[in-house]
């Protein structure tokens, strides 16, 4: 039977996101959510918001994009409100990158390729150095040559992911210095959770588009909310793109939530410092157990185990109930990517994947709430 595709959606190798399981309760450790709850004034601003449904929302996101502009020391029209960020780094490339190569690392957020590939986009990955270090000077115009030498667009996720590794604003900076014809866009996704924001040179650089999502420290990925930081005609090119395609990506209980979600700064701190602190308890005790683990400043770990197979962990930890995350391509097929859990969450992967490692329950590190002893 025909299937009246066209040829663009026939040829499209679209994302696959992280399992959501339906079938029992799993520890769920797989796409990087926040184990805990959003601020609780979210769940009253949607209630108060739900009388007005009846009206469109506002189509400039006004009122959230002056929170945003305000808690990041910029002006409202150096925000841009997307769908979650998804749609802010889909937007980016029609607006900035089309026509054009765009450049982003040989491992990284696997979403970018699918979106270079729906419009159509010309795009070339730089490997990462060992240990999915990224050099800075692999991005200098003096080190590339043809197509790539003047990109139209650099695509770096800051914390990575996969890997959780970050690079310093300074080395980033050298970056946006050196391609002054390019944009720079930072995914900011995962930054709270160590990392420093580059919100800090939005004035400095006409070409840094940062982008960022309540998804992850904010506890909030099932409103779709993302949104992006940088100079006004940057923003005015992704507002161009959104206003041709949907006038009303952020509805009205997004709207009020988000914007009660980032006034609750007390909350923030407070659960984003807990996850912090989980990584590392569980980052150190992994590698007691002789896990490989790459230094994170995001809400996972990007971990290997010199004897055991990562599909074979995979496997074992999913029959005992625990959700995490393999990807079968090549340079990380050896790896599992871990979303840090409630501490009680990962005390149980602990003991799970400690036995999977082959250590019995007396030969393991000392459980999670304690201090490790060893
Ligand atoms: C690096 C990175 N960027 C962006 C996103 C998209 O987040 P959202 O669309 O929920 O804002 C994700 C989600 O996992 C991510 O890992």
């Amino acid at each position: 039977m025909r299937n009246y595709l066209s040829e663009l959606a026939l040829g499209l190798e679209p994302y696959t996101p992280g399992e959501q399981p339906k079938d029992k309760k799993y520890i769920k450790l797989n796409t990087n959510e926040n184990p805990y709850p959003p601020s609780k004034l979210v769940g009253k601003a949607i209630e108060f918001e739900t009388e007005d449904l009846r009206l469109y929302p506002d189509p400039e996101a006004t009122a959230l994009r002056e929170s945003l502009a305000k808690y990041y020391g910029l002006k409202a029209d150096q925000v841009f409100i997307g769908n979650g960020s998804d749609e802010v780094l889909a937007f980016a490339f029609p607006a900035f990158f089309s026509g054009g190569t765009v450049l982003f690392p040989d491992i990284t957020y696997s979403f970018y390729p699918v979106f270079a590939g729906l419009f159509a986009t010309a795009y070339q990955e730089v490997p990462l150095k060992k240990n999915f270090v990224l050099e800075a000077s692999d991005y200098f115009p003096e080190n590339r040559s043809g197509e790539t030498k003047y990109p139209s667009g650099i695509l770096i996720a800051n914390p990575n992911a996969p890997t959780g590794r970050y690079m310093s604003l300074g080395e980033l900076e050298k970056i946006i210095l050196a391609n002054p014809e390019t944009v720079v866009l930072v995914d900011e996704a995962y930054v709270d959770f160590g990392g420093e924001s580059a919100a800090s040179l939005i004035n400095t650089y006409d070409n840094l588009l940062v982008v960022m999502t309540l998804s992850k420290s904010r506890s909030l990925a099932g409103l779709r909310v993302g949104f992006a930081l940088g100079k006004s005609h940057l923003i005015e090119g992704l507002t161009r793109i959104k206003n041709s395609f949907n006038s009303y990506t952020i509805d009205r209980l997004a709207m009020a939530g988000a914007i009660f979600a980032i006034e609750d700064e007390a909350y923030f701190q407070e659960t984003r410092h807990k996850i912090i602190k989980t990584r590392e308890t569980v980052a150190a005790k992994l590698e007691a157990m002789g896990f490989h683990v790459i230094p994170s400043k995001a809400n996972f770990l990007f971990v290997s185990h010199h004897k055991k197979a990562a599909l074979d962990l995979f496997n074992g930890l999913r029959d005992r109930g625990i959700l995490v995350r393999y990807f079968n391509k090549p340079l990380i097929d050896e790896f599992l990517r871990i979303t840090i859990g409630t501490e009680s969450e990962m005390e149980t992967f602990i003991g799970v994947i400690g036995e999977l490692a082959g250590f019995t329950n007396d030969e393991q590190p000392d459980r999670i709430n304690g201090e490790l002893t060893d």
